[in-house]
């Protein structure tokens, strides 16, 4: 289970399926230098430590790796992985350089940990795309599962960030959430104008008061190329930015 840590129950419930699953649970936590551009919040991620060894203590977590930077990163580093093609929309249009961070750093990890199978949350659910693609394009054998999105108990998807949000910034955070969950009703009510989806995002989004919005998309959920219908399987993904603090959730479609 690769972590960059701050642990939620989200990450909680990963490590508890690989305990369903294996022999042996082993849980990561390294915040990743390589996948946060010079003006995002690598400075400000929060780190703690004390606390995330105390909760993988409790899910009886066999064996935390937590490397010094200098040892994933030392002074002459140089390769990259460049990342597939399904990193380019979405995060790659506005975080350009991330996906070739988390592609290296799992890889890495990867050939560190040869695990059998490694757990991601489907809240990154691009991440995940990214990560199967990579596997699949190299010949990685360890099998990649995706877990269910954990949410609050208001449908808020558990986030290191979200301790980020002040209370009033918390209520408004809620939109995405409540937009996704807006696109999920109009679906199942026939509507199947992806334009028409994503400005029903947009406005849910904005009337919560959040004016910068990096993306409020529907497109094709294996490929994730943009959709003019919904005549396939799909996912609508958020991106939004709270204050600060820039948050993302999605829902199967
Ligand atoms: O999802 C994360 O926490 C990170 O992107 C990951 C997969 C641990 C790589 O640093």
């Amino acid at each position: 289970v690769p972590t960059m840590g701050a642990l939620h129950t989200g990450h909680l419930a990963l490590v508890a399926r690989s305990r369903d699953r294996c022999d042996k649970s082993v849980a990561t936590i390294f915040v990743n230098p390589t996948q946060f551009a010079a003006h995002e919040d690598l400075g400000r991620y929060p780190k703690t430590i004390e606390a995330d060894l105390h909760l993988l203590r409790e899910q009886h977590t066999d064996l935390v790796f937590l490397p010094p930077p200098e040892e994933i990163y030392p002074s002459g580093f140089s390769t990259f992985i460049q990342p597939p093609e399904v990193a380019l929309p979405l995060e790659g249009e506005f975080r350009p350089e991330h996906f070739r961070g988390v592609v290296t750093i799992v890889l890495k990890l990867f050939n560190i940990l040869p695990a059998t199978v490694a757990f991601f949350g489907q809240k990154d659910f691009q991440q995940l795309t990214v990560i199967r693609h990579m596997v699949d394009d190299l010949n990685v054998p360890i099998e990649i599962e995706g877990c269910a999105t954990v949410r609050e108990p208001d449908g808020l998807a558990m986030s290191s960030r979200n301790r980020y949000l002040s209370a009033a910034q918390r209520e408004i955070a809620l939109s995405l959430s409540v937009a996704l969950n807006t696109v999920v009703k109009q679906t199942a009510a026939g509507s199947r104008e992806v334009r028409q989806l994503e400005q029903t995002m947009q406005r849910v989004l904005q009337d919560a008061g959040i004016d910068r919005i990096d993306y409020a998309r529907v497109v094709d959920r294996h490929t994730l190329e943009s959709l003019g219908q919904l005549d396939r399987p799909a996912v609508a993904l958020i991106a939004a930015h709270v204050g600060t603090t820039r948050l993302i959730d999605n829902v199967l479609l």
